[in-house]
């Protein structure tokens, strides 16, 4: 159920969200702000230690020794972690991996600076998300 209220805040704030939203492409301020709380939301799941989803994405070339199989054997080790994975040849030198993983916050951060600090690892980044439970 939809329920409306009101919320007071100083002018220079208002024309920041505003701008925000615009920036966004939000339809409105409504919905821009049920994002801010959601993302808040993911925030405080990946801070509380909660089962989350999450991708992981690493940019490395494959003739750097060893680091295929590097990134392969960690992904092995942790396997009830890894979700799916995706390997992009991208050229002759460069491949992107896609790495969907799942599980308590805290395991899965720290399976992503593993495989982000791997030497030859040239670009390596975390999306937090959510397994959408505790999102309305
Ligand atoms: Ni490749």
């Amino acid at each position: 159920m939809l329920k409306r209220f009101t919320i007071s805040m100083e002018e220079e704030l208002l024309h920041d969200f505003d701008d925000l939203i615009a920036q966004r492409r939000y339809k409105n301020r409504s919905e821009a702000v049920r994002d801010l709380i959601r993302s808040r939301v993911v925030e405080d799941e990946w801070a509380a230690d909660k089962d989350v989803m999450g991708v992981i994405s690493l940019v490395y070339d494959h003739h750097q020794h060893q680091l295929q199989e590097k990134i392969t054997e960690l992904q092995h080790d942790l396997h009830h972690h890894i979700v799916s994975t995706t390997h992009v040849h991208m050229d002759h030198h460069n491949c992107l991996e896609v790495i969907i993983v799942r599980g308590q916050a805290g395991a899965v951060q720290q399976l992503a600076n593993s495989l982000i600090a791997l030497r030859g690892v040239r670009s390596g980044n975390l999306a937090m998300s959510s397994t959408g439970k505790h999102l309305h």
